[in-house]
């Protein structure tokens, strides 16, 4: 399963590509990369600490449960998520590959040590890493980085072995990410897609619905537990 932005906008995050999404108000390459942090490391922190305050108020929907309720369910489940919001986790899923980071965590920007995870950053003060004195930034994925080589090849491993794979609250359009279901289909999954609006998946899917998640995740959920009658251990009754 895949998830984007689309999957936490019913809890009040902000998606990135919407008409009142984040890459219309901001520039991605003035924020969210490694140049704006060497040219104006202050800045991104306070535009990181905003994203930050604003997720910590907000809750899991009735779409997160869902899915959390889908993995308790499935003997074999991964939830590769590109949110960054610690969302899928909170509402109780396992089994979750973040491919762009959690905005909760900070690393250093020069060696990669992670700090603990609920430290606050000052802007004004950026602290420095205990290893090797680099400066201090989020531990998300940047325009212009890499991801992380283990968490890409183990969502492709998963991608290339699922029977069914569901593509949630996201427009498909940043690679890898949006590369899995393709891949997933390829090698024989049934895709389904569940999007406000269609996507260039829409077109590949065995099923596209067009809908909010969090009004399709649990409608899905219960019709998959009525159709393969499965326990909570995953198991057929
Ligand atoms: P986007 O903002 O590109 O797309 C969100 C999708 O969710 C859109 O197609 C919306 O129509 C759909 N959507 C909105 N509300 C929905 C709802 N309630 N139910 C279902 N669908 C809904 O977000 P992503 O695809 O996640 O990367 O963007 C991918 C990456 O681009 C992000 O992880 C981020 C961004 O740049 C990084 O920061 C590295």
């Amino acid at each position: 399963m895949l998830t984007g932005a689309g999957i936490s906008a019913e809890s009040g995050v902000p998606t990135f590509r919407s008409a009142d999404g984040l890459w219309n108000k901001f520039k991605p390459e003035e924020l969210a990369s490694m140049a704006a942090f060497v040219a104006n490391p202050k800045m991104v922190w306070e535009w990181y600490n905003w994203r930050r305050e604003l997720i910590a108020n907000v809750k899991p929907n009735a779409g997160h449960f869902a899915i959390a309720e889908l993995s308790a369910l499935l003997p074999r489940f991964t939830l590769v998520t590109q949110n960054v919001d610690g969302l899928h986790a909170l509402a109780g899923s396992r089994n979750i590959v973040e491919l762009h980071g959690n905005i909760g965590r900070s690393k250093c920007s020069d060696c990669g040590l992670l700090v603990p995870e609920d430290c606050h950053i000052d802007p004004s003060a950026i602290p420095a890493c205990r290893g090797c004195g680099g400066k201090i930034r989020p531990d998300v994925v940047w325009f212009g980085e890499m991801l992380d080589p283990n968490i890409i090849d183990a969502a492709f491993r998963e991608a290339e072995r699922c029977d069914l794979f569901l593509s949630v609250g996201t427009s498909a359009l940043v690679h890898p990410a949006a590369t899995l279901p393709v891949v997933a289909k390829r090698h024989g999954a049934t895709l389904i897609e569940v999007n406000l609006e269609p996507t260039p998946l829409s077109a590949m899917a065995d099923i596209s619905v067009q809908g909010k998640s969090g009004d399709v995740l649990p409608v899905v959920v219960e019709a998959l537990k009525r159709r393969h009658r499965l326990s909570p251990s995953g198991e057929p009754r």
